[in-house]
């Protein structure tokens, strides 16, 4: 598979959602704005009317001027009187807008902030399994899309299409007063120039969402090749990388032209049929006028509609556009919306009660990927008991399991068979929550927040004092190099946390981890990136501690675990070897040969091969 093709590769098959569904969303946020949305609309409506309206009284000055010209007294005060009326509606017409747009501008202001809200809310609560199997860039894009579109699409609604059909059906009516056979005319105009526009946008369209698709390629292509910047520098990939996106960038660019001169043929067929309704409109209206069969006035009136109608309809193909592209990204927040949250707590799930902290595996089944998918086993009736207040190590070749196995006990995924169970309480029967509070883990791979060092740390008990932050601190050994940042405990640690080193970042994890002091506590390779002296003096501080408290660690260096109460090797298919180093040494097994490996030099490629010869 191409990296690029990634983006399109996710466990989840996202409900169906239909146009209907968007609309639900954005409702369920709008009808809380009840008397905006009323004043809103009514202002355009006064507007609006006002526009249909104010050419009548045109059309009366136009007939009035018409009468006065061959009277010899010329009695103007009847057309100031027009025009002042004209001034009235005017004004009205522009007090309308504005109390639309206000209001507008509150509406749009609350919904957006709702829909990021609700969005994010909902998001951040999907499983751990969600968040692997997305792009954390396209997430975020969702989000922003599904909030932005809504203002595309309440405008374009709103005041593209709601004040096109209030002023064809004014105009209609009004023409239908003033000749019946005009307004027809003008009836067929418009659903000719509808059709038209519609057709062809429904044509492009296809192109766009192909076009829509070539982008977000590009931007994955992008970001990939962005991200892997170190290794485009150390293996001098330049070249390579520039052709891979020039690959895709030449016929995204031929896409582009191909639909931009589309929109221009649309553009040329409009402006024909508007040329062409100009001149009929002029030709008709100097026959019937000359025929007497209309006023001057009644011309200027019809013109004045074909101007007003024309210039909206103008832009209906690109009003069309907008709501098929507002909706078409909502949607993908929305299905996000829509995915039921893939671990949830039963109802009325009570608190996890720690008594001893005992924990049990009974006969696990655990494999990635959905049901009947032939993704192969991690475990298959795994038993394992980890008694209160034990210190087990977990030992295994590298992909065995043991980060599965410690997501597991934290619900991060449900198993397929058998149970967990903390305390005599199966984890499936209580809140996530408790369950998570109870637990300190630092994970094999720690990622920060880009926060500040004080930040992180006081994550792992957001109640502790700044004191037991800076205690906590120095016991995972972290208060040093934190104290040689020049703003020390206010330094802010880069995305993930980067600008830290790998041990740097592990530190403030265990310090976070130490802050938290759950009674259960998980060390998965915690220490693995520091150097044997830090080690030696950070497993000082953790045995004080793992001290009353039931203890999982996982590592690769056994110096580490060997003081631990019992040793688990975990191999392929299950528990090779349990017990104390001691024992273990007697036993003379897996652990034996790899302890004396480790003595006379580790390597990976011994661990495996010793762990799957069983
Ligand atoms: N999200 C995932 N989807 C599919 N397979 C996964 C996923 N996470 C892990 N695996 C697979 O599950 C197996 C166990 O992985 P795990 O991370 O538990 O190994 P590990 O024993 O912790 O290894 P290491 O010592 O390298 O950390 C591996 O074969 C891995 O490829
Ligand atoms: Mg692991």
């Amino acid at each position: 598979m191409k990296p690029e093709d990634k983006q399109e590769k996710t466990h989840f098959e996202y409900p169906k959602v239909t146009t209907f569904d968007v609309m639900r969303e954005y409702w369920s946020s709008l009808r809380r704005h009840k008397l905006l949305l009323l004043l809103t609309f009514g202002g355009m409506l006064i507007a609006v009317i006002g526009s249909v309206i104010s050419p009548l009284f045109y059309k009366e000055f136009f007939d009035t001027l018409n009468l006065i010209s061959n009277d010899s007294t010329k009695d103007v005060s009847l057309l100031i009187k027009i025009i002042i009326t004209i001034l009235g509606i005017n004004l009205i017409n522009w007090a309308g807008w504005r109390i639309s747009w206000f209001s507008t501008n509150r509406i749009e202001a609350n919904v957006m902030s709702d829909c990021l809200e609700k969005a994010f809310v909902y998001l951040i609560k999907h499983s751990h399994n969600f968040f692997i199997s997305n792009f954390a860039g396209s997430l975020v894009q969702r989000i922003n899309r599904f909030s932005r579109a809504f203002e595309a699409i309440f405008e374009r609604v709103f005041y593209d299409i709601s004040s096109l059909v209030i002023k064809i059906m004014g105009a209609g009516i009004v023409l239908y007063f003033v000749k019946p056979s005009i307004a027809l005319a003008m009836g067929a105009w418009v659903a000719i120039f509808l059709s038209v526009s519609y057709y062809f946008t429904k044509k492009k369209l296809k192109y766009d969402i192909k076009a829509a698709q070539a982008n977000s390629k590009i931007t994955g292509m992008l970001s990939d090749a962005i991200s892997n910047h170190g290794s485009i520098q150390f293996f001098s990939g330049y070249k390579e990388e520039s052709k891979r996106i020039n690959d895709e960038i030449v016929p995204f660019r031929k896409l582009n032209i191909f639909r931009w001169d589309f929109a221009a043929y649309i553009d040329a067929v409009q402006a024909l049929l508007t040329i062409g309704v100009e001149f009929v409109v002029f030709y008709y209206g100097i026959k019937y006028w000359s025929l007497g069969l209309i006023s001057l006035g009644t011309f200027v009136l019809i013109q004045a509609y074909v101007l007003n109608i024309g210039n909206s309809l103008w832009s209906f193909g690109r009003v069309v556009r907008d709501i098929y592209q507002g909706v078409a990204d909502a949607k993908e927040m929305v299905e996000i919306l829509h995915l039921r949250h893939e671990i949830i707590d039963i109802p009325n799930a009570r608190n996890l009660e720690i008594k001893s902290g005992n924990i049990e595996f009974k006969n696990i089944s655990f494999a990635f990927g959905k049901e009947g998918d032939n993704d192969k086993h991690v475990f298959k009736n795994l038993n394992l008991v980890i008694n209160a207040g034990e210190k087990v190590a977990l030992i295994g070749s590298s992909g065995a399991g043991k980060s599965t196995l410690v997501k597991l006990l934290l619900r991060l995924h449900d198993i397929k068979d058998g149970e967990i169970s903390i305390d005599g309480q199966n984890i499936k029967n209580v809140t996530q929550e408790s369950l998570r509070e109870n637990i300190s883990l630092v994970p094999q791979d720690p990622a920060l927040f880009h926060r500040t060092l004080v930040d992180n740390i006081h994550y792992g008990n957001r109640n502790a004092t700044n004191e037991q932050v800076i205690e906590a601190s120095k016991l995972a050994h972290s208060d040093i190099f934190i104290n040689e940042f020049p703003f020390k405990y206010e330094t802010f640690v880069g995305e993930r946390g980067v600008k830290l080193s790998g041990g740097e970042r592990q530190r403030v994890a265990i310090a976070r981890a130490i802050l938290k002091n759950a009674p259960i506590l998980v060390l998965d390779e915690a220490t693995s990136s520091l150097d044997s002296h830090s080690e030696a003096l950070i497993q000082d501080a953790l045995a004080t501690l793992m001290k009353g408290k039931t203890t999982l660690v996982i590592a690769h260096r056994l110096s580490t675990i060997r003081k631990m109460d019992r040793i688990i090797v975990l191999g392929k298919d299950g528990v090779l070897e349990d017990g104390s180093h001691d024992d273990l040494l007697k036993a003379n097994g897996a652990y034996a040969k790899l302890w004396n490996l480790q003595a006379g030099g580790f390597s990976s490629e011994n661990i495996e091969a010793i762990l799957d010869q069983k």
